[in-house]
Formats: C-alpha cells, structure tokens, sequence
C-alpha cells in the first residue's frame, strides 16, 4: 500500500501532480480542495449562515460527496449531481476558505478523506494532508510556486476552460487572499509538514515537476 500527500498553497499545482502520479502508478487520486468546494456550495444552495453550527452541521450529517472517472477527467458528485464546473466558479471559490475554517467541517471532510484511504494506495492533495490526514504517509511533498506564476497559471487554464473571467490582477489578488487565510487560521492551517519535501516549481514544467517526484518515490 502506498500513501503520498502533496501539500501547498493555491494553484501551485498540486491537482496536476496528483493526477499524474495517480496515472503513473496505477492509484486512486482524491482531490480533498474539491471537498471543501462541495460543502461551500451545499451551504449556499441552501443559504446557511456560516455562524449557525448546527445548520452547518445538519448539512454535513445529510451530505454525499463522491467521485468517479470520465474521459474528460474526475468528476465531482454532490447529493447525486455533477457539480464539477459549479465548484470551480467564482462565488464557491472567493467563500471556500471561511468554509475550510470551521472546526466541524473538517472534522467531518477528515473522516471521509482517512475512510477513502483504508486499505488501498491513493494520492491525496490539498493543506493537511501531510500534517493531519495522513500523518503516517509514505511520500509527503509540499509544493510552491510564486503567487505571481501560480496567478498566470490559473489566468490562462481559467481562459482555457472558460470558467472565470477574472483578470489576472484579481486572480493574483485572491491567491494572496487565501493563502494568508488558508496560512493563518487556528484549524489545521496549511503548513510543511516537518518530513515533507519541499519543492518550488516556479521555473519546473509540469512534466519536469512529475518526473522529479517519479524519480524520488521510484528510488
Ligand atoms: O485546492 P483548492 O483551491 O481546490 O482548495 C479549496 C480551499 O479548500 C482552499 O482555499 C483551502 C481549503 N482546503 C483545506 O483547507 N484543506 C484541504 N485539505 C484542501 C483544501
């Protein structure tokens, strides 16, 4: 069995090595960042108030995220709905990280994302994956890229896909946003975990980035 966590701050491209090392070695790939979008939107279809606890929780005990293949990539099941391009839109991402604070989320998204690891090899991505997830993983990295690259990437895969029509000032702008908010909150913030290895893909192709962590995980 084999556990790998990959670990960073947004759009630093965690979700395409995680996905090529899912493909490269034959594994499950769990997006964890897609969890935390599906409970941001379930709270908004039904118009909770964050400070409301035990609205926030009766939605949580109803709720069912799942996953499953398609050629065009993973999609993302809320309650029985595809919710893939839905999550990715502006008002899911600008709300996620007051969502991704609140103890009680995820406490519940962090027992669903250890069940998922239960006596099978995944890659998991996401903030607490080395640190609280799976603490025991195999192979931990944490991995960064200026904000400024990590901005133009998103800028040009938002054009691509025609998710968002945000500039790249703005882009730019809520990436910083929420790191320091994803970095700073009391809950399992995003950290290096001590035994993870730390790499700045800034300058690193995509394939350059996979064969790098390949070659480390192969050895
Ligand atoms: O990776 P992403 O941008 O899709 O993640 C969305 C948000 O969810 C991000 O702002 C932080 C939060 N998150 C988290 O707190 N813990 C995780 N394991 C994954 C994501």
């Amino acid at each position: 069995m084999l556990h790998i966590a990959i670990d960073g701050p947004a759009s630093s491209g965690k979700s395409t090595l995680a996905k090529a090392l899912s493909e490269a070695l034959d594994i499950i790939y769990l997006d964890t960042g897609a969890m935390y979008r599906a409970v941001t939107l379930a709270l908004q279809e039904q118009a909770i108030d964050l400070s409301d606890i035990e609205a926030v929780q009766d939605v949580l005990a109803r709720i069912d995220i799942d996953f499953a293949a398609s050629p065009s990539g993973q999609r993302v099941y809320l309650n029985g709905h595809d919710v893939t391009e839905a999550i990715r839109q502006d008002d899911v991402t600008n709300a996620v990280s007051e969502v991704a604070a609140i103890k009680e989320v995820r406490a519940a998204l962090v027992a669903m994302q250890q069940r998922f690891a239960l006596n099978q090899s995944i890659v998991m991505d996401g903030r607490d994956i080395g640190t609280v997830v799976l603490p025991e993983a195999d192979y931990k990295f944490y991995l960064t890229a200026s904000p400024e690259i990590r901005a133009e990437r998103r800028f040009a895969e938002n054009q691509a896909k025609g998710l968002s029509n945000q500039s790249y000032e703005a882009l730019l702008e809520s990436i910083i946003q929420r790191d320091a908010y994803d970095s700073s909150r009391a809950e399992s913030p995003l950290r290096k975990a001590s035994d993870a290895i730390e790499l700045d893909n800034s300058h690193m192709t995509t394939e350059a980035t996979v064969a790098h962590i390949l070659n480390i995980i192969r050895q």
